[in-house]
């Protein structure tokens, strides 16, 4: 590639461009992660090839049974829509190196094999149908081609299989319309940007897609950090990718892995570690070999997309809190006048929410489902939110939202903290405070 950047160069130029690039991933907070592939058919977990030291030519035969079935993308694309997902990251070539679509540079795809038909152009077609913006998962490694393995000691090797990578990921930035996010994963043998040819492929794909949204996991920082299996959030743009189960990212039996699988509630409880710490969280399904969504998946994203609609969509935007009051049964994120109270278990036998910490004067307090308005308290210790109705007012998950709006600014000294914390700053962590001698 002619006029190559170099690294400080080329990530000067990048960093211009994120907060414009990046302004709907932001606010869009919720996506869902799609993994689909030849271990689709087996059922034992994405990495069963490696796992299991499969004999390359015995596993790719998986691609026989290989059957996702039309319209499939579409069904994934309308239960992301209900569930409040605002994209989708389709695994395109996972690490066993088979492409869902059209390759003119791996014959062993999708067209050649199985459905023989070019199922990232189907889900493409069906983002676009529901208005969900578009991310290609692109695995760097790879368990089938003769170099995937020889790149790390064979500099021969090594120039074969980066340009055969740089010729994987060209296609898919060219033949699709424009594509939103590109999801590297497993920079594996190379250990180094420089032995990916990361710089020259980044900026193709840039070439290619100007306002491309790039992860970290080609070994350039890019732009955001991928935290996986945990919400860990990082000091700057992150994403938590999280299995339905905790177990594998490919699909399992749906009874039997059930007993592990994400209810609404924890669902909505990951939204929460996500929002209060200015994050994304793509929440993976695993479809079948038939391309059909895991049982286990369907209502619980259901449920939380109807707990996000009675909630008016406020976790999407910027309600991100610069820092979190904890409360257990009730968290908050706040941003600017407003806190979000986020209620996970009902006060049933008092029917009073205590909310300590906050400097400001509370003006109003309401349900955010329906404003209906709340009595509250307000005294240099806490505010206290009374004569709550006896039930949660949100039957959908049992987790309430209330919205307090104050008179300026959020501003929160500490867990539990009062005033008197701002003279006394080693006083953190709830220690009540005496009154001044
Ligand atoms: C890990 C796994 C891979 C999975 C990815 C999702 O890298 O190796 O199988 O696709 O996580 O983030």
């Amino acid at each position: 590639m002619n006029n190559l950047l170099s690294k400080t160069e080329y990530e000067r130029c990048v960093a211009e461009t994120r907060d414009e690039r990046m302004k709907w991933w932001r606010d869009a907070r919720f996506g869902m992660f799609i993994h689909l592939g030849l271990y689709s058919v087996y059922g034992k977990h994405e990495w069963a090839m490696a796992m299991e030291n499969w004999p390359i030519e015995e596993y790719a035969k998986f691609a026989d049974d290989f059957l996702p079935q039309k319209g499939c993308c579409r069904e994934w694309a309308k239960l992301a829509k209900q569930a409040g997902m605002k994209y989708m990251v389709l695994t395109t070539r996972h690490h066993e190196g088979f492409s869902l679509w059209d390759s003119k540079v791996n014959s062993f795809n999708s067209v050649n094999y199985g459905p023989k038909r070019d199922i990232v152009e189907e889900f493409v077609q069906a983002c676009r149908e529901f208005d969900l913006k578009i991310g290609f998962y692109s695995s760097l490694m790879d368990w089938h081609h003769p170099d995937g393995g020889a790149c790390a000691f064979d500099q021969e090797a090594r120039i074969r299989f980066t340009k055969y990578i740089m010729e994987l990921n060209r296609e898919l930035m060219s033949n699709y319309g424009k594509i939103d996010i590109l999801w590297y994963d497993v920079a594996q043998p190379m250990e180094s940007f420089e032995g990916w040819n990361s710089l020259e492929l980044n900026q193709m794909v840039r070439s290619l897609q100007p306002d491309i949204i790039i992860n970290n996991r080609s070994l350039l920082e890019e732009d955001f950090q991928t935290p996986e299996g945990r919400i860990v959030p990082a000091g700057r743009d992150w994403e938590a990718c999280m299995t339905f189960n905790g177990i594998s990212w490919g699909c399992l039996d749906s009874g039997r892995v059930l007993p592990f699988s994400h209810s609404a509630q924890q669902i909505v409880r990951m939204l929460y570690e996500v929002t209060k710490e200015s994050g994304n969280l793509l929440l993976n399904i695993g479809p079948k070999a038939d391309g059909t969504i895991p049982e286990e998946a369907i209502e619980p994203l259901e449920a939380v997309g109807k707990w996000v609609k009675e909630y008016h969509g406020f976790l999407y935007g910027r309600t991100d809190a610069k820092q979190i009051i904890y409360h257990g049964t009730s968290n908050l994120t706040y941003c600017d006048n407003k806190a979000y109270v986020w209620n996970f278990f009902w006060p049933e036998k008092d029917r009073t929410i205590y909310i300590a910490g906050i400097q400001n004067r509370l003006k109003k307090a309401y349900f955010l489902s329906d404003r209906k308005e709340i009595a509250f308290k307000q005294d240099e210790y806490r505010i206290r939110l009374y004569d709550l109705p006896g039930e949660e007012e949100d039957r959908i998950l049992g987790i309430t939202v209330i919205c307090l709006e104050f008179d300026g600014e959020v501003t929160y000294w500490g867990r539990g903290l009062n005033r008197h914390a701002t003279r006394y700053p080693q006083l953190n962590y709830g220690m009540v405070y005496q009154k001044e001698r």
